[in-house]
């Protein structure tokens, strides 16, 4: 198969692309090294270089003769985007209508497995978060997000478009980059203890995260891909159990082998206080492997920074 994905050179992008190509699939990539780099892409890939907004290009690629696109452009961070709302919000959400608008004047269609998250959710502290639970959220990154959720049901109903919705929890693993004040807190919190300095907690540290380990997201896109699923669908990505922040701080300095004192800061706006995924409607439809435990999965990403 051949299939285009947006952001291969980002963190879950460049997991995917190199989980692809091992299982034999031809891969281009489209992706303007905002944020990602050419060393992450992984030999064997074809790299694009340009801007998700520049829809020429985009319907260029898209009729390539795609098997399926996924779509995981975007700027990730909750606090960025707040700090620059309108070049953000372009980028995530007129991105992927980009995507969209290319995708429905393909004959025949071809499936959109595209990334939302769990940040569309409102903060749930009694159960775990199902696909069917209201959506009500509390930044604008979870606008952006809801909104592509939004188009995609749209295009469903008028074009046909078939589309696919994963909602990513909390992400990690080897391949953010550990200098950056936008990566995700297990990088953050790695890359502090690693230099010898400590962690920075937002808030009380009581806010809880729905750790997944990269590997396994990659795994559960490519089922998604698989399905072909005929209409506009929506799945969580999640492990399905979670963990404070101050948990997380204090497992990671144990897996590193170094004493915790965290520093303790203002919590940020539009940060969601409880989140716990239910992986279960994927998992009814998928044959996932087992996913990453969260104290193997951390053990892997300290190991892999170590090298
Ligand atoms: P990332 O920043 O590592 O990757 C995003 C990639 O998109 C980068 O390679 C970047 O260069 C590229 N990109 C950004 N703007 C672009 C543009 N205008 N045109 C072309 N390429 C552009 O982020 P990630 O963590 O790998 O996230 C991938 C996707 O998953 C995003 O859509 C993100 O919103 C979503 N997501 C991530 C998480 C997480 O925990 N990391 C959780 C939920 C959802
Ligand atoms: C993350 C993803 C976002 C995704 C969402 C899904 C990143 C950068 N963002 O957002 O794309 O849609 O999960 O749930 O991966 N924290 C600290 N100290 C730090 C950094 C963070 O205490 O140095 C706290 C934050 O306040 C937050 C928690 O850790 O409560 C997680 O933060 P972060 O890793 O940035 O992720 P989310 O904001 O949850």
């Amino acid at each position: 198969m051949h299939y285009l994905v947006t952001g291969g050179c980002g963190f879950i992008g460049s997991h995917l692309v190199r989980a692809l190509l091992a299982a034999g699939h031809q891969v281009t990539v489209l992706d303007d090294l905002s944020t990602g780099t050419r060393e992450a892409l992984p030999d064997g890939a074809v790299l694009v270089v340009g801007d998700i907004l520049d829809q020429p290009l985009v319907t260029e690629l898209l009729e390539d003769d795609l098997d399926g696109c996924f779509h995981l452009a975007a700027i990730p961070s909750v606090e960025r985007c707040l700090n620059e709302w309108p070049r953000t919000s372009e980028v995530n959400v007129s991105g992927t209508i980009a995507i969209f608008e290319a995708a429905r004047h393909i004959e025949p269609t071809i499936p959109i497995v595209y990334a939302s998250s769990a940040a569309v959710y409102q903060s749930n502290d009694s159960q775990a978060l199902t696909e069917t639970m209201p959506t009500a959220p509390i930044s604008s990154y979870g606008v952006d997000k809801w909104a592509c959720e939004q188009y995609a049901h749209m295009a469903w109903r008028i074009y046909g478009l078939q589309t696919v919705g994963m909602r990513f929890f909390n992400v990690y693993g080897p391949g953010q980059p550990l200098d950056s004040p936008y990566s995700g807190v297990i990088t953050k919190f790695i890359h502090a203890l690693q230099s010898g300095g400590q962690p920075t907690i937002f808030g009380d540290g009581e806010q809880t995260r729905d750790f997944i380990y990269v590997g396994d997201v990659a795994n559960a896109l490519m089922a998604a891909m698989d399905l072909r699923q005929k209409t506009s669908e929506i799945y969580n990505v999640c492990r399905g159990r979670s963990v404070s922040v101050n948990q997380l701080a204090d497992t990671l300095a144990t897996v590193m082998g170094v004493s915790l004192d965290a520093q303790y800061k203002p919590a940020l706006s539009g940060d969601i206080r409880y989140s716990q995924g239910d992986g279960s409607k994927l998992a009814t439809v998928t044959q996932l492997p087992a996913l990453t435990s969260l104290a193997e999965g951390l053990q892997q990403t300290v190991d892999v920074i170590n090298s």
